[in-house]
């Protein structure tokens, strides 16, 4: 879910709503806003996107203080009563929040026995008990402190008071939350990208803080109410890098920048001798460690797999890859000096965040490699490496992706060096090969539409096989797949679909099969021809010097370790296209949220 808010001298409606549109990629269930002026607090909610809620907000209404909110649901279905702002009993208080309150049915039973709840969500609770600390005899910004001291889990939340309208308050802990400062005006968002249209200007929130945000004023807070104090950052963001120009998603303007992605990441990290050199702590961090644990969630974890062969093949130091999420409840051995990689473009995401807060309270060290340097964890791993493909915006993420396996491979090299190893790698000129690859991939949108159209429009399911990196590739083509065009899609190790899944195939089921290591060609393809003896319609994705003249699709050559980078651009492509024939929506695909704060 996304949050925003607005003190100022101008329509806060429209600010908001424009800041909500920014924020959609975090969820789009549900939306609403609420403006305060000298009537009272109104309040608008719909189900579905943003641009429902617009609809429904009273173009006349005039107000320059309100609060916005767009939601991904967790607790309750999404639905009118379900979103956010939510508002105490007798009207006083609303309230949107992101995150989950953990205990929120031990709390409405411990302390709101009588109150009538209106929806089934945990944010509820919050207003609710301030309203009642605050009939208790508290003041209002003593009953909101009170009140998040009693919650256990995540939260950013905004409150506005109908008696006090000049104020909002806002508290937030695990959840990302940054106050932006202007001239006559304050604002709140979960993302500084949906407040550049106001101040460039932000301060960011710690966990269990508190501010009290006025149109002059901002106020940071602990939750036992001693004042804060701490210096505001400019946010190194683009506004028209976050538009989409004349490309009709942002999906596509993002596969296409890849090779730009992949030339700035090589200008950012190359020195004067063109050569690699990463921060000497890093270097000096994965040289020390005697085994890494990369840790990450959906396509930075299938970047995290190559990032494990690249590691392990250049530097020699073996490497764990774990789903964070499950890494947070089931911890394996560790190794005597571990180091943690963090691999997230959002640097948001709270399963990752939920490991890192663990490992760091262990004393282990951590090295993020993000998309957003100013992230939550970005700010609390000790080294991070930024990937520097700019905002990315549509949910199923491209251009982050291989920006991380470039960085990845950098990484590698530097280790690889750093321990002394002579290696037959440059780098600098690979990844120079890999971008004018992409590019001539990028040009190639017809065919890999007619493949999309061939393979692709009708069917159920669809197959991804590989082996080795084509393996981790095919994870992330299946995972495009099917996040965009909802065909059921899985990846397999080629050797492993006889072993069960085969049992799948029927007539014309699609396979889709990389072929771009030259070690396993000849086994992945004798795999193709067990599936098309069963019946299945193989598409063979191969590169240049080891096709074969069956393939459906030939990849320029790149050096064997990038191969994942080039290979996946044709995967993108054709799940684009499958998506827009089905006529899915593209950029915003149902159920599903690019930055996922919630565990
Ligand atoms: C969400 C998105 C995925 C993304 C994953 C990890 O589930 O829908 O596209 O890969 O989060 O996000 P991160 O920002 O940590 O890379």
């Amino acid at each position: 879910c996304g949050i925003v808010g607005y003190i100022g001298t101008q329509d806060a409606k429209e600010i908001l709503l424009k800041g909500l549109e920014k924020l959609e990629y975090r969820g789009y269930d549900s939306a609403g806003i609420a403006i305060v002026n000298e009537e009272g607090v109104h309040l608008f909610k719909e189900k579905g996107r943003i641009a429902t809620l617009r609809e429904a907000v009273d173009e006349n209404l005039t107000g320059t203080v309100g609060i916005g909110h767009t939601r991904w649901a967790t607790h309750g279905e999404p639905s009118k009563v379900n979103a956010h702002p939510h508002q105490s009993t007798s009207h006083r208080f609303t309230i949107v929040h992101n995150g989950v309150i953990e205990n929120y049915s031990q709390l409405k039973r411990e302390f709101l026995q009588d109150v009538t709840f209106e929806s089934d969500t945990d944010t509820e609770v919050i207003v609710q008990l301030v309203e009642k600390s605050l009939n208790e005899g508290q003041t209002v910004e003593k009953a909101f402190r009170q009140t998040l001291s009693l919650l256990k889990g995540s939260y950013a939340a905004a409150l506005i008071d109908e008696k006090d309208p000049e104020k909002i308050y806002v508290g937030k802990n695990k959840s990302p939350l940054l106050v932006g400062i202007g001239e006559d005006v304050n604002v709140v968002a979960s993302d500084a990208m949906a407040m550049l249209q106001v101040t460039d200007t932000f301060v960011e929130l710690m966990d269990q803080e508190i501010v009290i945000v006025t149109r002059d004023e901002i106020e940071i807070k602990n939750l036992a109410g001693v004042t804060i104090s701490r210096e505001p950052f400019k946010a190194e963001l683009d506004a028209s890098d976050i538009e989409k120009g004349t490309y009709p998603h942002f999906m596509l303007k993002e596969i296409d920048e890849q090779p730009v992605v992949i030339r700035n990441i090589i200008s950012k990290y190359k020195d004067s001798d063109d050569k690699i050199q990463l921060d000497g702590n890093i270097r000096e961090a994965m040289k020390e460690a005697d085994r890494i644990y990369i840790i990450a969630a959906g396509t930075s974890y299938h970047a995290g797999l190559v990032g494990k062969q690249l590691i392990e093949r250049l530097a020699k130091k073996p490497v764990e890859v774990h789903i964070a999420s499950e890494f947070l409840y089931n911890m394996p051995l560790l190794s005597e000096n571990p180091l943690f990689i963090f691999i997230s473009q959002s640097g948001e995401t709270a399963d990752s965040r939920g490991v890192l807060v663990n490992v760091r309270k262990l004393g282990y060290r951590a090295l993020t490699i993000t998309n957003v340097p100013g992230s939550t964890l970005s700010r609390e791993a000790n080294y991070t490496l930024h990937t520097y493909a700019g905002p990315e915006i549509a949910v199923a993420s491209t251009k982050a992706y291989t920006a991380q396996m470039a960085v990845l491979a950098i990484l590698a090299v530097d280790t690889a060096k750093a321990q002394g190893y002579d290696i037959d790698f440059d780098p600098i000129y690979e990844l120079s090969l890999v971008a004018t690859s992409i590019e001539a991939l990028c040009d190639q949108k017809e065919t890999l539409e007619k493949l999309a159209r061939d393979f692709l429009s009708t069917t159920r399911n669809c197959f991804f096989i590989g082996r080795g990196l084509d393996f981790y590739v095919g994870l992330e083509g299946a995972l495009k797949l099917k996040e965009i065009s909802y065909i059921q899609a899985e990846g397999f190790a080629g050797g492993e679909l006889k072993h069960g899944t085969i049992a799948l195939i029927e007539e014309g089921t699609p396979v889709i099969a990389l072929a771009t290591q030259e070690h396993v060609n000849l086994s992945i393809r004798g795999n193709v021809k067990e599936v098309a003896a069963r019946g299945a319609n193989p598409c063979i994705i191969s590169m240049e010097g080891l096709e074969d003249v069956d393939d459906a699709f030939v990849i320029p050559s790149v050096h064997e370790y990038l191969t994942p980078i080039v290979s996946v651009i044709p995967l993108q492509l054709i799940s684009y296209y499958a998506a827009l024939h089905r006529g899915c929506d593209v950029d915003k695909p149902r159920n599903l949220a690019k930055s996922v704060t919630v565990e």
